[in-house]
């Protein structure tokens, strides 16, 4: 018998398989589709802007990548294909949610929960123009991985998907149970969401604005108090968000960067050496737009935004 809670198992027909949309056909969208396709009770289906030839999946270890394996995922480009899904996984960068309405505004997506698998602190905000916040799913993704071309995805890091302790987080936690994808249930969510946008705001800002790899952040001591007055920022805001971060936190973390080999760099500084445009409006961009909000001073996220703007090599407004 379906969980009480789980409104979009009760009216699923017994048997049939549950569908899934996941919508990006990128290094996350891949991932994902191809650890939930492993699961026999769900159809996966993987949209794209351009037709794909279908999806290979593999993993990097010590000797190199796996063979890659041909996932049994559906590749639509057409939002009007779609049939009834239960559930949707949003897997595009965050800068391009704006354009998400030819999928997410079809009668096929209407009912269906969205797991929103990006970066940054306003999953639900993003998702507003298209879904009522009770049907969106936060999601922290700590997995690595990379598009090697057209529906070719590398799992770099292994990791896991962590969603908040209400109906629709476990609904997604049991929807992957069968498969190796691992979802933890955490109760204290929003903490975890800052955690994280903490790591992203010193990781990814500084390597990048410095052009540096990220375990020297915690080797250089002028590095080591920027990046301390980042997290006291981050602590700030989000105690606005009635988020507590733990003390030790700039620290620690600082501590674990000291210790990476020389060659980790941090996604955003890849960005910028592959010419990609930044995420950073949904990272330092985020925690500076809450703090204005709430009245908090937040110079140095205002100061690594602004040079990160700069930076990108695709801005979202053209300068004049
Ligand atoms: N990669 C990682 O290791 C990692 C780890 C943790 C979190 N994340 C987060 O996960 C999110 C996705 O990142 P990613 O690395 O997977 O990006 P990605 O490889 O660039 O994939 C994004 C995909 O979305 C597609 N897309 C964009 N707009 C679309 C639309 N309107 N319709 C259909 N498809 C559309 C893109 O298509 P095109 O090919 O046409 O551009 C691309 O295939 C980001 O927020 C990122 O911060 C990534």
């Amino acid at each position: 018998m379906p969980p009480p809670d789980s409104s979009a198992e009760a009216g699923h027909p017994p048997g049939a398989p549950r569908r899934v949309l996941v919508l990006g056909a990128g290094a996350i969208g891949g991932l994902l589709g191809a650890r939930l396709a492993e699961s026999p009770a769900l159809d996966v289906l993987v949209a794209a802007r351009r037709s794909i030839p279908g999806l290979t999946f593999s993993r990097r270890g010590p000797t190199g990548d796996s063979p890659p394996v041909t996932v049994p995922v559906t590749p639509v480009v057409d939002p009007a294909s779609l049939p009834p899904l239960e559930w949707v996984v949003v897997a595009t960068k965050t800068y391009d949610t704006a354009r998400l309405g030819a999928w997410l505004g079809t009668p096929a997506t209407a009912g269906a929960r969205i797991l929103v698998a990006q970066n940054g602190v306003e999953h639900r905000e993003r998702m507003a123009p298209f879904a009522d916040p009770t049907r969106v799913v936060p999601a922290i993704v700590t997995y690595g991985a990379e598009r090697r071309g057209p529906g070719r995805v590398v799992q770099t890091l292994d990791g896991l998907v962590r969603v908040p302790a209400d109906d629709a987080g476990r609904d997604f936690a049991r929807l992957a149970a069968p498969t190796s994808l691992r979802v933890e249930v955490v109760e204290d969510f929003v903490a975890a969401l800052w955690t994280k946008l903490a790591y992203n705001v010193v990781g990814n800002s500084l390597t990048t604005i410095t052009d540096l790899p990220v375990r020297e952040l915690g080797r250089r001591p002028e590095l080591r108090r920027i990046a301390a007055a980042l997290v006291a920022e981050v602590r700030a805001v989000a105690a606005t968000r009635h988020a507590t971060l733990p003390p030790e936190l700039a620290e620690s973390m600082l501590d674990e960067f000291a210790a990476f080999p020389a060659t980790v760099r941090s996604s955003m500084w890849q960005d910028l050496h592959a010419g990609r445009r930044f995420e950073h409006d949904a990272i330092s961009g985020a925690l500076v737009r809450v703090a204005r909000l709430n009245k908090v001073d937040a110079p140095f996220s205002q100061m690594a935004t602004d040079l990160l703007e700069t930076l990108s090599p695709v801005r979202a407004s053209p300068s004049p």
